[in-house]
């Protein structure tokens, strides 16, 4: 890779951010396809001056992660419809000076569990209130499954099952839905904190599919008790891979490169350039 007077930049900002292996895909990316590019990570807890840093200096697009998703929807010019209709953007396109925000969240996540499983008719407890919870909550009712939603905050919760039509579950008693599939999207148990787990083993049951939209560690501990239970598991490699190419594809006009971003997020995990 040349770096030049006209690499073009695009990143991520998050906070924490260190975790993310969105640079090591999409850099893979720009690789693969030859293009003048180079997408950092930019660990920020203040989306406004993140904006403000993007139009002065012209960095050209930019994921959006935790826990800026909503967060950063009143700073920007313009959301494309999906975006809007979900109240979360995960994707920015730079487009001279004017900054748009997409969702690809939604589309990756559905692309991800249409691959492992027939989504009719199925009841659906989703985990989480935020941004990535927002986009898969829509996504999935669209497609006509039976959504419930779990959060810490139920304030916060509660509002997103509001926007949803959907009922609200107190984290505590999400026994009680019984759910086909189970949607696991805080942060909770993400590396460096791997130990940790949001759902209590006695919720998982056999058959029962159980997707984390973590995908660092790939198996999170959720994902190795519902293994030992007889679920399915879906990890969230496939999901932050699509919802990448779509960023990539909006970014780039071309088509992304998927196999190569994936290799190079599956050999990132198993060389540990995600413990820094
Ligand atoms: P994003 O918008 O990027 O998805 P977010 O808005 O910070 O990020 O949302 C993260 C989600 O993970 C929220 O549902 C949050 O719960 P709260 O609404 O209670 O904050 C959830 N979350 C984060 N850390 C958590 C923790 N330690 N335990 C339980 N839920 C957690």
């Amino acid at each position: 890779m040349i770096i030049d007077q006209y690499t073009r930049l695009y990143g991520v900002m998050g906070y924490p951010i260190r975790h993310s292996l969105s640079p090591v895909m999409h850099n893979a990316a720009f690789l693969e396809r030859d293009l003048n590019a180079v997408y950092l990570a930019f660990e920020s807890k203040d989306v406004e001056a993140g904006l403000q840093g993007m139009r002065g200096l012209g960095i050209k697009g930019m994921s959006i992660t935790i826990p800026h998703k909503s967060g950063v929807v009143p700073f920007l010019d313009e959301l494309d419809g999906l975006s809007e209709n979900i109240g979360a953007v995960n994707t920015i396109v730079n487009n001279d000076g004017r900054l748009v925000g997409y969702n690809t969240d939604a589309m990756g996540a559905l692309i991800a569990l249409k691959d492992k499983v027939d989504l009719l008719n199925k009841r659906c407890l989703i985990i989480g209130a935020g941004g990535a919870a927002r986009a898969i909550g829509f996504v999935l009712k669209e497609y006509g499954v039976e959504v419930s939603i779990a959060n810490r905050t139920i304030g916060r919760g509660k509002a997103l099952a509001n926007t949803l039509g959907c009922p609200f579950v107190p984290l505590k008693e999400i026994g009680v839905v019984d759910p086909d599939l189970l949607v696991q999207t805080t942060p909770v148990g993400m590396h460096p904190d791997h130990n940790q787990c949001i759902v209590s083993p006695d919720v998982l049951k056999q058959g029962m599919v159980v997707m984390d939209i973590i995908y660092n560690p790939l198996e999170t501990r959720l994902l190795r008790v519902a293994r030992a239970k007889g679920c399915l598991t879906i990890n969230g490699l496939d999901m932050f891979v699509h919802q990448g190419a779509e960023q990539f594809r909006l970014w780039t006009g071309l088509d992304a490169p998927i196999d190569a971003m994936t290799l190079a997020v599956k050999n990132a995990l198993g060389k540990g350039h995600d413990r820094d």
